[in-house]
This record gives C-alpha cells, sequence and structure tokens, in this order.
C-alpha cells in the first residue's frame, strides 16, 4: 500500500516558516498534484516525503509505516520511491540507457529483463534512438525524460514528480501528460506531482492540494476546486475569473456602482466579492442579470473574447463567436450570469502583492 498520511507537518528554515500545519491524506492509487504559485513549499512538501528533508514537526506515513515522526525517520533509499526532481539529476558518465537501467541493476534484476524493461520505457519517453547518447549529448528536455525514464523502470508504488515536464516543449508535454497518467493507471501507482501550472495540475490528477504560502487552500477534485473555489486565492489561481465588488442586502448582491443584483442566498453580509468565470456569462437580451457597456471584443474563431463595463467595474466575457457580428463596440449589452461564487471581500490585496 502506498497511501501517504501527513499529520501536521510543520517546516521552518531558520526563522522562516515553508510550511504551516500541513494534513492530508493521499490515497493509494492516487494521482494528486500540489499545484501553487513559486515558493509557496511544493518542492520542501516533497521532499519531506521523500525523506530529503526533515519536517520541523509533524509526522509523515507511507501505507501503515510511519517514515517520519519526532521519534522515528526512515532514509530516502528505504522507503521504495520514485522521484525525478526538479532539477532532474542523471548520470554524466552514463549513456541513456545505462541511466534507465541503474535502478534495475542495483536490484540485480536479469539481463534480458532490464533490457526489456529499459527499451520499454525508452520508447514511453520517445528516447529510444537516443539509448547510446550520454546526457551532455542531449538537451535539456531530453535529459529529463531520462530522469522520469529512471523513476519510472523500477516500477515504484509511490512516485514523487516535482515539475517533471517544465523543460519540454508544448507537443512533447501534452504527449508526456498523457503517458505518464497512463503508466500511473496502468500500474496502479501513487503518484504525487508538483507543479505551478493549473492545467497540468487539471489534466492530470485524480485530486489537486492547492497551496499558497505555505498553507493548503483547499483539497478537491479538479472540477470541485474550478467550481467551488475555496477562497478567492484559489479562484484567482486555478483559471481566468471576474471579480466584482459588491453588498449583500437580504437575498440580493448588489452590484457596486450600479443600481443591478443578482439574486443570492447564501451565509455572507456585509461587503462581498463576486467570482465569475468569463465563460459562465453569456449575451443575453432577455436577461436582467446584469447590463453594461461593451468596452472591446476580439474575434478569436471559436469565441468572442470581450471586455465590458459594468458601472466602473471591467469583466472579462468569453462570448459566442457568432456575438461579433450581432454587437459593437460601444453598445449596451444585457447579460445572463450562469454560474457564480461569493467570497468575503477580505485579504485578497494580500495575495496580489506577493504573486505580481
Ligand atoms: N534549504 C533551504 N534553506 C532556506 N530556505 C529554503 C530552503 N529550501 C527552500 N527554502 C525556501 O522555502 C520556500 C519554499 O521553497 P520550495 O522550493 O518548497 O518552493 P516551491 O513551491 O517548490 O517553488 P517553485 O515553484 O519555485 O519550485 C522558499 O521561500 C524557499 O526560498
Ligand atoms: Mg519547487
Amino acid at each position: 500500500m502506498a497511501n501517504i498520511t501527513i499529520q501536521n507537518v510543520h517546516k521552518a528554515f531558520g526563522e522562516v516558516v515553508v510550511l504551516e500545519d500541513f494534513s492530508a491524506e493521499f490515497r493509494d492509487g492516487e494521482f494528486v498534484t500540489l499545484l501553487g504559485p513559486s515558493g509557496c513549499g511544493k518542492t520542501t512538501m516533497l521532499r519531506m516525503i521523500a525523506g530529503f528533508e526533515k519536517p520541523t514537526r509533524g509526522t509523515i506515513k507511507i501505507g501503515d509505516r510511519v517514515v517520519t515522526s519526532p521519534d522515528t525517520f526512515v532514509p530516502p533509499e528505504r522507503r521504495d520511491i520514485g522521484m525525478v526532481f526538479q532539477s532532474y539529476a542523471v548520470w554524466p558518465h552514463m549513456t541513456v540507457y545505462e541511466n534507465v537501467a541503474y535502478p534495475l541493476r542495483i536490484k540485480r534484476i536479469d539481463r534480458d529483463t532490464i533490457q526489456q524493461k529499459v527499451e520499454a520505457v525508452l520508447e514511453i519517453v520517445h528516447l529510444a534512438q537516443y539509448a547510446k547518447r550520454i546526457p551532455s549529448q542531449l538537451s535539456g528536455g531530453q535529459q529529463q525524460r531520462v530522469a522520469l525514464a529512471r523513476a519510472l523502470v523500477a516500477e515504484p508504488q509511490l512516485l514523487l514528480l516535482d515539475e517533471p515536464l517544465s523543460n519540454l516543449d508544448a507537443k512533447l508535454r501534452d504527449s508526456m501528460r498523457f503517458e505518464i497518467k497512463e503508466i500511473q493507471k496502468a500500474l496502479g501507482i501513487t503518484v504525487v506531482f508538483v507543479t505551478h501550472d493549473q492545467i497540468e495540475a487539471m489534466t492530470m490528477s485524480d485530486r489537486v492540494v492547492v497551496i499558497y504560502k505555505g498553507i493548503i487552500q483547499q483539497v478537491g477534485k479538479p472540477s470541485e476546486i474550478y467550481r467551488f473555489p475555496a477562497n478567492q486565492f484559489v479562484a484567482d489561481f486555478v483559471g481566468k475569473i471576474n471579480f466584482l465588488h459588491a453588498m449583500i442586502d437580504g437575498t440580493k448582491l448588489l452590484i457596486n456602482g450600479t443600481d443591478q443584483s443578482l439574486a443570492y442566498r447564501g451565509p455572507l453580509s456585509g461587503s462581498v466579492v463576486v467570482g465569475i468565470r468569463p465563460e459562465n456569462i453569456r449575451f443575453d437580451s432577455k436577461s436582467n442579470d446584469l447590463t453594461g457597456t461593451l468596452l472591446s471584443q476580439f474575434y478569436l474563431g471559436d469565441v468572442n473574447d470581450c471586455r465590458i463595463d459594468i458601472g466602473g467595474q471591467v469583466i472579462r466575457v468569453i462570448a459566442e463567436p457568432s456575438t461579433f457580428e450581432t454587437h459593437k463596440e460601444g453598445d449596451v449589452v444585457k447579460l445572463r450570469v450562469e454560474e457564480f461564487t461569493t467570497f468575503m471581500d477580505d485579504s485578497f490585496d494580500d495575495h496580489q502583492k506577493i504573486i505580481t
């Protein structure tokens, strides 16, 4: 079993707190992604699971085995984990084939099996024709795939991947995402994947752990994170979203600077922020949801990408391409809002300072 239990893990480097009270449970066979902006603590968490870093406090279990606690520490080589580091390290003096074969050699697997497995995995990472080269004769993206092949070949129960696709071009990255996912499903292994790329997180994961400033913001399936973000940070970090400032008045959300409102049923009161995804707004002349002035529109073939002024607050609307013909800049347009989320109007300025 390769489920991972992380209990109240806290990590500080000197005075600097990097992770705070991190608790999570990753299931056996699950593909979990740690997602968050640069510096939020993703690599540090992964290194603690692998055993390359000790937490200041807290416990980590792999399966039923405590690997890290105040009085236990299992070294990395005894955790049965495959790992690809962010700064991938491949052995410079070995050929691609030897690099990938190495984990099997030390397990004393027979030559024929090694050859068969190495060839199969090199095929998967599209490096079969480079087997005889040494790393200095490879591009960064090719070296990254050698590191990935070396982690995959031993078929570990638990695979930790720290931005393993960061150096690949868009097409290769797409294909590798698919391959990693297929391998994970076929072998039923647990994967903890680290990225700051929300598309990568959304497309590959069973569940996503969104981290910001060393604190878990939300854990959920990609669709939950996208549709029901726990706070404004998550809403903004995952996908595109408009934020409209508003006031709650009973069952109404009064949009600031207008006499317009959206129907509201929920627990919040006072000053709030309404989050609306651009694709959840439709041009609809019969709707009374929102009215605004079309500031600009860009025909992109599959969509009409618009900016609309709602009483001084500008929102983005991803509309049907046909609306480009039926509307022009300066028009007053009526909009239907299909889905929105409401947040307390609090600490977001803090986040924007960090991100920019
Ligand atoms: N050995 C160390 N000593 C001191 N500070 C460290 C050390 N390792 C990491 N940090 C700090 O801890 C914080 C989190 O680093 P970490 O590498 O976990 O971030 P990350 O989320 O992986 O970022 P990125 O997306 O840029 O890789 C950073 O502020 C970093 O400077
Ligand atoms: Mg990192």
